[in-house]
This record gives structure tokens, C-alpha cells and sequence, in this order.
């Protein structure tokens, strides 16, 4: 694996103050990431809808360091929401540690870096995917400013899912869009464990502007977070299936989507949530993300598409939420629904209506 192609050769020496904002979405995964080795290398390949509505806007401020400043050392401060947030810094610390010799730069500056997201924190919506995604952006945004040579996009893209992967996994999904392939596959050209890579086939319409509801049965901080979960899965006793499964699931949702067979991914994204929420019940020890309200919004779904031939389906994340993937067509009559069945059964009536976007945007 070619990981020296993302060392910078020749940057300039800047003496500029710089600052980058993105905003950068979450993603949804079709076909599940659950498991890896280090550094933050899949254990099978996944893919993902982007989504638009669910994101988090980053501004980096880079001041050059002082010659008597460290430069062995990285310097930043963070804000979240408006507040300082030392509880966040040391995932943030561990990112910068390992991205270094990728980005020597860093080194060089005092970093202020300021976020927000649209939705809660901790929420089973992928809040590291948007974060870590947007720190990249705004690390590739300086990069840009101190390389002489001329920086193609597509690198950049990639360098920016090469450096949010070694943040978060699945953050490597969420650079560019409508959907992103992580991890070496057989049948997606140039896949790659290094960074994520656009579906490189054309998609059948009816999975268009696909549309999610994202339904927050719990919005409180999850009891076990991904990186534990992810740890499970090493001596795992079902490990190899799982990996295998989801290799092979993502040779089929490659036809799905090409050829536009909604019942058939409506049955696999079902299975795939299913399955990931069956390694965390395995796991030894064992834990249940899943609320009450996750199975009554489940039964709901299915009792829904049974009676009217909805082609709406449920996936989920590792957390209690529930999200409702649909046709776009079907919009109006599926709102309707949610808010007549399903709102009640999520926390204060909430949820979040996103669509399918097209990834990271400089602002
Ligand atoms: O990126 P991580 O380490 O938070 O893992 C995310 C794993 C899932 O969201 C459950 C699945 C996925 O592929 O996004």
C-alpha cells in the first residue's frame, strides 16, 4: 500500500496567518464497517450514502508558531459550539499524532479549530464522520497554500478521506459524494483500505436524492462507543462470516444500484443493520444498542410496507436510531407516515429529514 504518495515534497515557507472553513456531511452505511486493524484498516470493504443535511462546519485558524515555540510538538485549541472543549482533545491530539508525517505542517502552526454540527453530538449519527472529514478539509485547504506545485482535486479529495480515515473509519466516506466506497474490493476499480473512493458506476434513478429520516429514539451519549465495538470483533467467533458477508454484499448492491432492483436493497440494507447490531449481541462481552423504540419503529416499517407497498427500509448505525431510507417519489405519503407512527416512539417527537448529497464544501 502506497502511503508515500501522501508526503508532501516541497511546501513553502509562509509567514501568513492563515484560515479554512468546510462543512463536510455525515454518511449512512449501506453495507457496514465493523471491524479493523491498525492503522485503521477495514477488515472488509463498505459503502455509503452521503448525506447533506447532517453536517458539521469547521474553521481551522493557522498563526505561524514562534522560533521559540516547540515545533516538535502539535498546538491547538478547540472550540465546540461557541465553548472549549478539553474532554475532545485527546481524540483530536491522537488524530494530529498520526496524520504528522503526512502533514509536517502542523508542527509549524498554532491551530485554533472551531466546529458545530447540525445534530446532536453522540447521537448514533456519525458525528466523527463530519468532524474528522472537516479537519481534513481545512488541513488539505493550507496544504494547497504551501505547495508550489499545482494540487489536482481528486488528489486532494483523496489525501482528505487518506487523513480522516486515520481520525475515524467511516469519516473517510464522507469527502465526496452521492456514494463512497471504502476498502479494497474486488469489483469497485480503484477501491482502496487508504481512503474512500466515489461508487464509480452509474446509478439506476430511483436511488436519486434518496431520502432519510433520522430517527432519534436516544439522543443520550452511546454505552459503548465504535472503537470498542470495533475491538470485539478481533477473536469475534463470527467474525469471518461477517467479513465475508459484507464483501459479498457489496458486490451485490453494486448491480442493486446499477440496475435499480429497490426490493433487493431494501432486503440486503435490512440484513446489513441486522447483522451489525448481531456482532455487538455476540460480542463477548455482549451489549445491545438498540432501544425499545428501535424494534417499535422497526415493526412499524415493516407493518407499513406490507400495507401499502411502500418501498420505504430501515438501516442503522451503532446507536438506538433509527434511519428510514425512501424513494424521493414517495416523500410526501412517507412523512406523513412518520409523523403519524413513528415520531412518537423518538425523543421529544424528533427527527431529522436529510437526503443524499454530494460531500464536502468549502465555504
Ligand atoms: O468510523 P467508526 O469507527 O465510528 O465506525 C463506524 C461504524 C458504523 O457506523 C457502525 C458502520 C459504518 O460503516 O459507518
Amino acid at each position: 500500500m502506497n502511503t508515500q504518495q501522501f508526503i508532501p515534497k516541497i511546501l513553502q515557507k509562509s509567514t501568513d496567518n492563515f484560515s479554512f472553513t468546510w462543512k463536510t456531511p455525515s454518511n449512512i452505511a449501506l453495507v457496514k464497517y465493523w471491524g479493523k486493524t491498525d492503522p485503521q484498516i477495514p477488515k472488509n470493504a463498505s459503502i455509503s450514502f452521503t448525506l447533506s443535511n447532517s453536517h458539521t462546519i469547521t474553521t481551522i485558524d493557522f498563526t505561524p508558531k514562534n522560533d521559540s515555540d516547540s515545533q516538535e510538538e502539535i498546538s491547538f485549541e478547540l472550540f465546540f459550539e461557541g465553548k472549549k472543549k478539553e474532554d475532545f482533545k485527546p481524540k483530536i491530539a491522537k488524530f494530529f499524532d498520526r496524520i504528522k508525517a503526512y502533514c509536517p505542517y502542523v508542527l509549524t502552526y498554532n491551530m485554533v479549530i472551531s466546529s458545530e454540527n447540525s445534530f446532536p453530538h453522540s447521537s448514533g449519527i456519525a458525528s466523527s464522520a463530519s468532524g474528522m472529514s472537516a479537519i481534513a478539509m481545512c488541513l488539505m485547504s493550507l496544504e494547497k497554500s504551501l505547495t508550489e506545485t499545482e494540487m489536482k482535486p481528486d488528489f486532494i479529495n483523496q489525501k482528505a478521506s487518506f487523513l480522516a480515515r486515520l481520525g475515524s473509519g467511516s469519516a473517510s466516506r464522507s469527502i465526496e459524494g452521492p456514494l463512497v466506497v471504502w476498502g479494497t474490493h474486488p469489483e469497485i476499480e480503484e477501491s482502496s483500505d487508504l481512503f474512500g473512493v466515489p461508487f464509480p458506476y452509474q446509478v439506476h434513478e430511483v436511488f436519486q436524492n434518496y431520502q432519510d429520516a433520522i430517527l432519534l429514539v436516544d439522543k443520550g451519549e452511546k454505552q459503548v462507543s465504535s472503537t470498542v465495538g470495533h475491538d470485539l470483533m478481533h477473536n469475534h467467533p463470527f467474525a469471518d462470516q461477517r467479513f465475508h458477508q459484507a464483501n459479498e454484499n457489496l458486490t451485490k448492491i453494486s448491480k442493486i444500484l446499477q440496475h435499480g432492483d429497490i426490493d433487493s436493497f431494501i432486503n440486503l440494507v435490512e440484513s446489513e443493520a441486522l447483522s451489525l447490531h448481531a456482532m455487538m449481541l455476540t460480542s463477548n462481552p455482549y451489549f445491545i444498542l438498540m432501544k425499545p423504540n428501535t424494534l417499535e419503529i422497526i415493526n412499524a416499517i415493516w407493518r407499513y410496507r406490507n400495507e401499502t407497498g411502500s418501498k420505504i427500509c430501515f438501516t442503522l448505525d451503532a446507536g438506538a436510531n433509527v434511519h428510514a431510507l425512501y424513494p424521493q417519489n414517495e416523500s410526501e405519503k412517507v412523512l406523513q407516515f412518520i409523523e403519524d407512527e413513528l415520531s412518537s416512539f423518538c425523543q421529544k417527537n424528533q427527527y431529522i429529514c436529510d437526503v443524499v448529497g454530494l460531500g464536502a464544501v468549502k465555504l
